[in-house]
This record gives structure tokens, sequence and C-alpha cells, in this order.
């Protein structure tokens, strides 16, 4: 029997909602496949600062040290809104944890299920057929983490001020993962920089021009961001994998899953040399539908798929979990953020479509 240690952090807003669902697949797994997986709770973002007075208690770290993946759902909302900028839940407990596990490849796969084309904002005839595009986000770099950053003076000289960096070692480890990922694809990468204006880009340029020799089998192509968040939404399929910095990869990938219909449907994998990893739905704590009981589960569920896939190499159940998502799909099972009111389609809560999941699964 394979072994794995999971640490769950449910964390806000939906995030305990949907963290459910994926763990009842990871039950299904379990009875279905030779292994076991040991799961630790652990407290995260606002739900710690309520129980233990900080966003990422050390008790927290440990447990996520010890394990061989973190199960994340997500953190944040209007009532730790108001707290200092670096006690709130995203920064005090989401950053930190990628950067204490050096996480710093972060995978959002956005693939629309044929079943969902009428759910997606584009027109049917530029989403029809389908596309798969994966997003390659840098995520322990750029604007998010270069010092110094901070606000400072008073009245209207106040001034709040931000650092973007990137060192080539930092841009050639994470295009090194994106053209081994476009090789094992459609052998197609575009770079999304903003090249004409930032110097951060002309680097990041440079860098990607030169790994690319390495993969002369892998078209490459650059593309300003700008122009990239537009032919997104204008011809979504001539994308194969799209390589990002930090932040345009933060806004590229927002916009990638609404293509698929749902920004509840997109997970994401966030990765560092060796196996281990984090798995988060690209998505948020949803404020506006916690507590309801309708968020999709979707994203939590193949999230916890490509943690099987990426961390612990059990692909036949990593494809059996995203086979029987696409079977609960193909049935019509929706919930409110994917419902069309379609002749078949049937209107369900979060559990519901977890069952099914798990059914589907056997
Ligand atoms: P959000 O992603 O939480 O929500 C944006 C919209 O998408 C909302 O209308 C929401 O209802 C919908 N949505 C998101 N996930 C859904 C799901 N699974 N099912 C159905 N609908 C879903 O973004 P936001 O509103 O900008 O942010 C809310 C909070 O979440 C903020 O505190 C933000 O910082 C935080 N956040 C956390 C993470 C994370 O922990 N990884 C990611 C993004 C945002
Ligand atoms: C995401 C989120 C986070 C980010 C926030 C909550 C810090 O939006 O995972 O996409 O910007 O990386
Ligand atoms: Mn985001």
């Amino acid at each position: 029997t394979k072994h794995f240690k999971v640490a769950v952090l449910p964390g806000d807003g939906i995030g305990p909602e949907v963290m459910a669902e994926a763990l009842k697949v990871l039950d299904a797994v379990e009875r279905r496949y030779d292994v076991r997986f040991e799961r630790t709770p652990a407290n995260v973002g606002g739900a710690a600062i309520d129980l233990e007075g900080k966003a990422l208690p050390e008790t927290t770290v440990a447990i996520c040290q010890a394990a061989d993946a973190i199960l994340f759902g997500s953190v944040g909302g209007p009532k730790w809104e108001s707290l200092p900028p670096n006690e709130q839940p995203e920064r005090a407990a989401l950053l930190p944890l990628r950067k204490t596990f050096d996480l710093f490849c972060n995978l959002r796969p956005a693939i629309i299920f044929p079943a969902l084309t009428g759910a997606s904002s584009l027109k049917q005839e530029i989403i029809e057929g389908g596309f798969d595009l994966l997003v390659v986000r840098e995520l322990t770099g750029g604007i998010y983490f270069a010092e110094p950053k901070g606000i400072e003076g008073e009245g209207p000289a106040r001034t709040g001020f931000d650092t973007m960096k990137y060192s080539e070692a930092e841009v050639e480890r994470i295009s090194h993962v994106a053209f081994a990922a476009a090789r094992k694809r459609n052998k197609k990468l575009c770079s999304i920089d903003k090249a004409n204006v930032l110097s951060t880009s002309v680097v990041w340029r440079e860098v990607v021009e030169r790994i690319g020799k390495e993969y002369p089998d892998v078209e490459l192509s650059h593309m300003y961001v700008d122009n990239a968040a537009m032919q997104l939404v204008r011809w979504p399929k001539q994308f194969d994998v799209m390589l990002c910095g930090n932040m345009f990869g933060d806004i590229i990938s927002d916009e990638a899953a609404m293509l698929t219909g749902s920004l509840g449907m997109l997970p994401s994998a966030s990765l560092s040399e060796g196996t281990f990893g984090m798995y988060e739905p690209s998505g948020g704590s949803a404020p506006d539908i916690a507590g309801k009981g309708i968020a999709n589960p979707i994203a939590q569920i193949l999230s916890a798929s490509m943690m099987l896939r990426y961390s612990f190499a059990m692909i036949d159940a990593a494809d059996a979990i995203d086979a029987a998502v696409e079977k609960v799909l193909n049935d019509g099972y929706r919930t409110a953020d994917i419902y069309q009111g379609h002749p078949g389609e049937k209107k369900v809560d979060t559990v519901t479509i977890g069952d099914a999941i798990v059914a589907a699964i056997g």
C-alpha cells in the first residue's frame, strides 16, 4: 500500500466547503486504488487569525513541512480586510507559504469541457472543438516579492511603492519548466511580457529566447501582455503554453479561467524542484457565495487530481478523477456558476455534484 501525507488547509469562505468535496474524492481514490492519504488538517488565513491569532501559525508550517504535499483551499475575505496589510490572510499566509516552500512554478491549465461550451463567455464558434491551454506562472518573484516595497510619507506626498525584479536565474528555471511542458503538449510556447516598457521584461525575453535554443522542437513566440489579454478572448485556440511572470500570470489565468465557463473550474499546482507541491484552486474565497453551499468544487477536486499527478505520480488515479468530472458534466450536473438552463442540465449544490463525482470514480 502506497502512503502519502497530505497537509489539508481549507482556509476561508468557500474554502472549507469545496475542500470537503475534494477529501471525499480522495476517500474514493483510496477505495479504488492501493493507497492511503494520511491527512492532517491545519488552520490558515482568516480562520487561523480567528483561532490562533495569526494567518500562518508555526504549527501549520510544521504540518506542511512534514507532509508530501499541501492541499489548500483559499484565504481572505471582508472580515480581515481592515487589518494592517501585512497581517491580512493573503499577504501573511498564502505568499509566505509559496516562498517558504520555494513554489516557483504555478501551473494553471484552462481546458474547455465539451459539455460546457455554452457556459463560456465567448461565442460558440470561437470555443467550438474546445481548447486546452496551460498558463505557467512564475510564483515566487517579480513585483509580488521584490524589495523595497511599502508605504511612506504623509498627506498628498504619501506614496505606495513596489519593486519589480527578475534575475536571469529566476527566469531560467521557470522557462525550463514551461518549455518541458510545451514539449509534452502541442509544442508551442508564447512568452508574455511588457518588453517595450519594463526592464524586467527585457531580461525576461532575452533569457526565454536563450533557453528556447535548448528546445528547438518547441515553437517560441513573444507577446506583450496587453495584446495577450486581447488575443485570449479573440482566439484562444492560438495558444498552447503561456509563460508569464508573477503578476501577468495572475491576471491572464483568471481571464483564461472564465473562457472555460467559471473561475470555479480552474485548478492549480504550485511546484518546487522535486515532488513537493501545493495544490489550490486558481480562484479565491468567493465571499459573495460563501456559506450557501452553492460553490463549484471542481477546481478544488481537479487540484487534488493535480496533486496525485505531480507529487504522487499516481497518473491512473488522476486520470480517473478527471474522467469522473467530465462524466458528471456530460450527465448534466451544474452548480449555479456553470448552469445555463439548457435541457438536460440539473442545477445542484456543492455536495450533490461532489457526490456524483465520487460515484463516477466508482
Ligand atoms: P474570487 O476568486 O474569490 O471570486 C471572484 C468571483 O468568482 C466571485 O463572483 C465568486 O463567487 C466566483 N467564484 C470563485 N470561485 C468560485 C467557485 N468555486 N464556484 C463558484 N463561483 C466562484 O475573487 P475576489 O472576489 O476578488 O476575492 C475574494 C477573496 O479571495 C479576497 O480576499 C482575495 O484576496 C481572496 N483570494 C484568495 C485566493 C487564494 O487563496 N488562492 C485567490 C484569489 C483571491
Ligand atoms: C491567486 C491569488 C493570489 C495571487 C492572492 C490571493 C495573493 O489571486 O492565487 O491567483 O495574487 O497570487
Ligand atoms: Mn489570482
